[in-house]
């Protein structure tokens, strides 16, 4: 009977697959084998895999690429990297090694773009996409890098926005700027129109009546996403025809308009069994763009996207030992991991996020139905479903501390530092784990630099107060 954990997963999924093999019991990822690094760093440990990123920029600019040639696309597609998913210094030097341009959110990430520009890994050729709702400082921010000759593009996320440029920067500077649509939501969500950006209907009128007057104020973007991200829905689709309807309508009355932000949202394998038909969905989207503004008689527009999650989720690994197992009755067995999820994986516990789950060692034990639990007194700090199935299951594995069952989450690059206040005041006091960050080499070879220890108590009563 095959009912080794291997045998599992070999039955559940095709398996190995790229970037996760088995070698005697053991797993490595991306050829990089995780007992080893444990063994060097000990658990918890957070993971980055810097070639990941470089790698997807890459890819989703050969799909747009053939998108556009295949649809004969007479427009240029620019890959911008949303800040906000993970701002670590080594992310976005890696980001920016690939011709790729940054969208920015808040004041501070002004002063990330600053600090990049002072140490030559950006310049003033790479686009600056500023989103978001703008208090002062980012205005403030913004203008600045718009005086200094920045190729940045706030985008109106309302309309008395517009009234701080007019005001604040001198009418012989000419500027860009985009407009957010306020998009509807999806029709099972609690309200119908979002609070982000300025709505459809209102869109060509206050061009005519605030934007096109100032001589100096260009409109050239608009900006489109929707919370839900870019999937083949109904939903998604009719979505897009609105923006598309009211970038042609605009174009009437604003022929510099030339760009179209189709924002983030291309979505990152959650499961071994991911199945999402990126090469497809883009062709569609790039097919749907060039159809839709040439059957009004207008070009298609130059296409930007701000692919957060995409960029950086498949770079992120975490990773916990098995420090406790706890049958509670005859049919719930816990397996207790070395932090929290609440505070390392947010995600998993606020909006139900499913990632790649697997064992690191003790591939050859048999399997079994488990319950994962984190170290904080909050009842909801477990994970024991799968993006597949309701359950999880891994290597048995007894209380012995002498040889542990390591476990790793993939693809938590994304958002998971930021939502948790990485450094800050968690949970229970549980610190944030150690980072490490994995390049490589020219030889090919993996090398390994401690980012971060783990978070001491020192730092934590700082914080406090004390
Ligand atoms: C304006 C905007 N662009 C891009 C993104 C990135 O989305 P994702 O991480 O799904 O790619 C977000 C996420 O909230 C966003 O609000």
């Amino acid at each position: 009977m095959k009912n080794k954990y291997q045998d599992l997963i070999e039955q559940t999924f095709f398996f190995p697959q790229e970037g996760y093999e088995v070698i005697e019991n053991e797993l490595y990822f991306n050829k990089i084998p995780l007992m080893d690094i444990i063994k060097q760093y000990g658990t918890p440990l957070k993971l980055t895999y810097l070639p990941k990123i470089s790698e997807q920029i890459n890819k989703a600019k050969t799909m747009f690429k053939v998108a556009m040639a295949k649809t004969n696309y007479d427009g240029t597609y620019t890959y911008c990297y949303c800040t906000k998913s993970s701002h670590f210094s080594f992310i976005l030097e890696e980001v920016l090694k690939n011709d790729a341009h940054i969208e920015t959110s808040s004041a501070y990430d002004i002063e990330i773009i600053k600090q990049l520009y002072s140490e030559k890994k950006l310049t003033k050729n790479n686009y600056i996409i500023s989103n978001g709702f703008k208090r002062e400082p980012y205005l403030e921010g913004i203008t600045q890098l718009m005086k200094n000759g920045f190729n940045i593009i706030p985008i109106l996320d309302n309309k008395s926005e517009l009234d701080y440029y007019i005001k604040n920067v001198k009418s012989t500077l000419d500027i860009n700027i985009g407009i957010r649509i306020a998009s509807e939501e999806e029709p099972s969500f609690q309200f119908y129109t979002s609070r982000l950006g300025i709505r459809h209907k209102d869109i060509k009128e206050f061009y005519k009546t605030k934007i096109k007057p100032q001589k100096n104020i260009k409109l050239k973007m608009l900006h489109f996403f929707i919370n839900t991200g870019i999937r083949d829905t109904a939903y998604y689709w009719s979505e897009l025809l609105k923006a598309l309807n009211v970038y042609c309508e605009l174009k009437t009355v604003c022929p510099e308009l030339e760009a179209l932000n189709i924002g983030g949202g291309l979505p990152f394998k959650n499961s071994l069994g991911f199945e999402f038909q990126y090469e497809y969905t883009i062709e569609e989207v790039v097919a749907q763009i060039k159809e839709y503004c040439n059957g009004r008689g207008v070009k298609e527009p130059n296409i930007f996207t701000e692919f957060g999650s995409f960029t950086v989720a498949e770079s992120g690994v975490n990773i916990y030992s098995i420090i406790d197992v706890k049958e509670q009755n005859d049919t719930e067995m816990w397996y207790m991991i070395d932090n929290s999820f609440i505070t390392t994986l947010p995600d998993a516990w606020a909006i139900n996020q499913r990632y790649i789950l697997l064992a690191i060692n003790h591939w050859n034990n048999d399997f079994k139905r488990v319950n994962l639990g984190g170290m904080t007194c909050d009842s909801l700090d477990y994970y024991n479903s799968e993006a597949h199935i309701s359950q999880i299951f891994l290597p048995k594995t007894d209380n012995t501390s002498t040889d542990p069952l390591y476990i790793a989450f993939f693809n938590t690059g994304a958002y998971q530092e930021s939502l948790s206040g990485y450094g800050g005041i968690k949970h229970c006091l549980i610190p944030s784990p150690k980072h490490v960050v994995v390049d490589i080499d020219e030889n090919g070879d993996y090398t390994t630099k401690l980012f971060s220890k783990e978070q001491s108590a020192k730092s934590m009563l700082k914080i406090l107060g004390y």
